[in-house]
């Protein structure tokens, strides 16, 4: 299948690791123009520098914190500048705090507001005009499997990615007639340094190792493991592509089967 991603212009929000990353390495195999954005422009550097030695394909890269509008509008003006437009946006950031009802102040909610909802809305203000100017593009929204079924102990997680779910539907509804398609993608348990660190936490509060945590959690998966980066990131790519021509408004889970609900 043709992606029909050679020279577009992909930007991708917090992609110096983990699934950000994979689907940066994805999109730039398909000879995309990738634009890469984190708080950290060393973490940055490297993983350009990776992708561009796995693809010959160079990404653009700058520092960006999510949270502050300024940042992101900055990101936008560089894609733009390198890469002439912007034809693709994979919305994505840092995983919200763990915890229950009763561990949460509420700075805690207002941080995830803003990391977790408030970003990928100030990221679609940018990239829709040059959407819009093109004919056409893709948004897709990394959310998590919350978005079909509550993950215990991740009560901000639960709350904010349903949100996504109603801007995704929305903004499918509102601008498919410029050909503007807008999905939103929620992984199971991929094997990332985000999911470790989860892993840890919960062997600690049960007192067992971080090897037990984890098989406990492999037995719940029909598939019997943890996915992969990249298996997570070929359904970003092709929601992002523009071989995707008639799934909008979607909320589809990677996760090997875990999900119970409908
Ligand atoms: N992996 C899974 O199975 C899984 C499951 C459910 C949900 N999720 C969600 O999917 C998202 C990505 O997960 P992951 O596993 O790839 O996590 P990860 O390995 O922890 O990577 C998170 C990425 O977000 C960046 N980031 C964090 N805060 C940021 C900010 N304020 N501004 C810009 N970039 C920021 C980090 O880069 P810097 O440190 O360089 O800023 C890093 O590149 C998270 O929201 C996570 O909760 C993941």
């Amino acid at each position: 299948m043709d992606l029909q991603l050679d020279k577009k212009s992909v930007v991708i929000l917090a992609s110096s690791q983990g699934l950000g990353k994979a689907s940066a390495l994805a999109f730039a195999k398909e000879g995309a123009n990738v634009t890469l954005a984190s708080r950290d422009e060393g973490k940055l550097k490297e993983a350009a520098e990776e992708i561009f030695q796995a693809t010959g394909n160079k990404p653009s890269f700058r520092k960006c914190d999510v949270t502050q509008p300024e940042e992101i509008k900055a990101l936008f003006r560089q894609a733009v500048k390198e890469f002439g437009t912007v034809d693709v946006l994979v919305n994505n950031a840092g995983g919200p705090k763990a915890g229950g009802f009763e561990s949460h102040e509420d700075e805690d909610w207002q941080t995830a507001f803003e990391l977790n909802l408030l970003s990928f809305v100030r990221a679609v203000r940018e990239a829709l005009p040059h959407m819009k100017q093109n004919g056409g593009g893709r948004i897709v929204n990394i959310a998590s499997s919350s978005i079909k079924e509550p993950v215990e102990g991740l009560l901000l997680s639960n709350t904010f990615r349903m949100g996504i779910v109603g801007l995704s539907k929305t903004l499918a509804k509102e601008f498919g007639e410029y050909n503007i398609l807008v999905n939103t993608v929620g992984p199971g348990r991929i094997a990332t340094d985000r999911v470790a660190h989860l892993d840890e936490i919960r062997a600690e509060k049960l007192g067992m190792s971080y090897e037990e945590a984890k098989q406990q959690h492999e037995k719940t998966i029909p598939v019997g493991r943890y996915g992969t980066p990249d298996e997570f990131a070929n359904t970003i790519v092709f929601l992002g592509s523009f071989a995707n021509t008639y799934v909008t408004g979607q909320s589809i889970v990677v996760d090997g089967g875990s999900t119970k609900a409908y």
